[in-house]
């Protein structure tokens, strides 16, 4: 009904606006007045977590690309190898496992099969499991040697928007939390960025609030065939998941692609008025990434592409090639995905509304996958 929906017209509006709260609800609790992280509510000691020699990753679709953009983090602030792998295609492949192997099953509904099938398998080798789920009480969960709560609310939409950025901020909080307990050379960055994910909000609240131009852009594009998605680093992962909110929600044809790989094959597609997405890292610190994104951007729209450029505030060198440009707020690179998706999910939004599709309830999807 429409109050169900709070007056927006689809639940994936309500679900993309309530965004900064559900990523405040996820950080509650979570970090204390010292500005130190408590997950004591994960049941896995400070000596068990110091033993983890691998982490394995496995979850589906949207959960996965938060696993993905994990693995960054995790390798980053903690230096354990981090391996991230569909659940669809785990266990049968005999994946190494160990006692001293941490599996992270990463689901919304706690209910999908596919998750379920390799977390059970992980525990037949002896491995811990650590659940990061949106669903109190589900069956994922409840098989899990752990587990951490995100607080995004009940996600109706089929598209997830809410719990994806909360996935991602519970990853962050498992990161930070195995380099606070192994304590390794990035201890006053893991507080700084601690300090800038207690923030966080607040800046999707700003992103949400500059978001217009973006719907507008998405109008103009109903009737094209293909948008492509590119990125690098954790902006890799961003550029995957806008392009699956696409497919899903505008049934048009859309890939994402690491910004690197372009010349290895994927620039054979770019073509005149053929609309591009490029995330772009941030220009501070780690400027060699920018710098190559930058050339990355003046490659494809020297052959023609319409360039859709998703860069921080203060990016100027990007100005010259972006025939769209969307603004985000500053964050470190590792966060940016939190603010960097959001123009995504609403572009895919705003484009199936435009082509007349059903938002909420796209066609041949279910919410929760509970078949393999
Ligand atoms: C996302 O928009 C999807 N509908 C889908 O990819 C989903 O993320 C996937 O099926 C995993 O679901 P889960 O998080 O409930 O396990």
């Amino acid at each position: 009904s429409a109050a169900e929906k709070g007056g927006y017209d689809y639940f994936m509006l309500k679900e993309i606006a309530e965004q900064p709260k559900a990523v405040a609800d996820t950080l509650l609790g979570r970090i204390d007045a010292g500005g130190s992280l408590t997950l004591d509510e994960v049941r896995m000691s400070a000596s068990e977590l110091r033993e983890v020699d691998k982490v394995v990753i496995v979850a589906c679709g949207t959960a996965f690309h938060a696993g993905l953009i994990a693995k960054y983090a995790i390798e980053h602030w903690t230096r354990i190898p981090c391996e991230v792998e569909l659940a669809s295609e785990f266990r049968y492949r005999d994946p190494i496992l160990g006692a001293r192997s941490l599996v992270i099953a990463i689901s919304q509904s706690g209910e999908t099969m596919d998750t379920l099938m390799a977390l059970r398998h992980a525990r037949e080798q002896g491995s811990k499991v650590l659940a990061i789920c949106n669903t109190n009480g589900s069956t994922i969960p409840r098989e899990s040697d752990a587990v951490l709560y995100t607080h995004a609310g009940p996600e109706v939409a089929v598209a997830s928007t809410k719990a994806f950025l909360t996935q991602l901020v519970a990853c962050y909080l498992v990161a930070l939390y195995l380099g606070q307990v192994r304590g390794t050379k990035w201890g006053d960055e893991i507080s700084a960025v601690i300090r800038d994910l207690s923030q966080i909000s607040g800046e999707v609240e700003r992103v949400l609030e500059t978001m217009e131009p973006v719907r507008e852009l998405a109008r103009s594009l109903a009737d094209k065939k293909t948008v492509l998605f590119l990125g690098r680093h954790v902006g890799y992962p961003v550029a995957l998941e806008g392009a699956l909110k696409l497919k899903e929600l505008a049934y048009m044809h859309a890939e994402g692609f690491a910004a690197g790989e372009l010349k290895h094959g994927p620039i054979a597609l770019i073509e005149p008025d053929l609309p591009v997405v490029v995330v772009v890292p941030s220009p501070r610190g780690r400027s060699v990434l920018h710098d190559k994104i930058v050339s990355n951007i003046q490659e494809i729209r020297a052959r023609g592409a319409r360039t859709i450029v998703i860069a921080e505030e203060g990016d100027e060198a990007v100005v010259p090639y972006a025939d769209h440009l969307v603004r985000i707020p500053a964050t470190p690179t590792l966060l940016q995905p939190l603010v960097a998706t959001v123009p995504l999910q609403v572009f895919a939004c705003e484009l199936a509304t435009a082509r007349g599709n059903e938002v909420d309830q796209p066609r041949n999807l279910a919410k929760s996958v509970t078949v393999e």
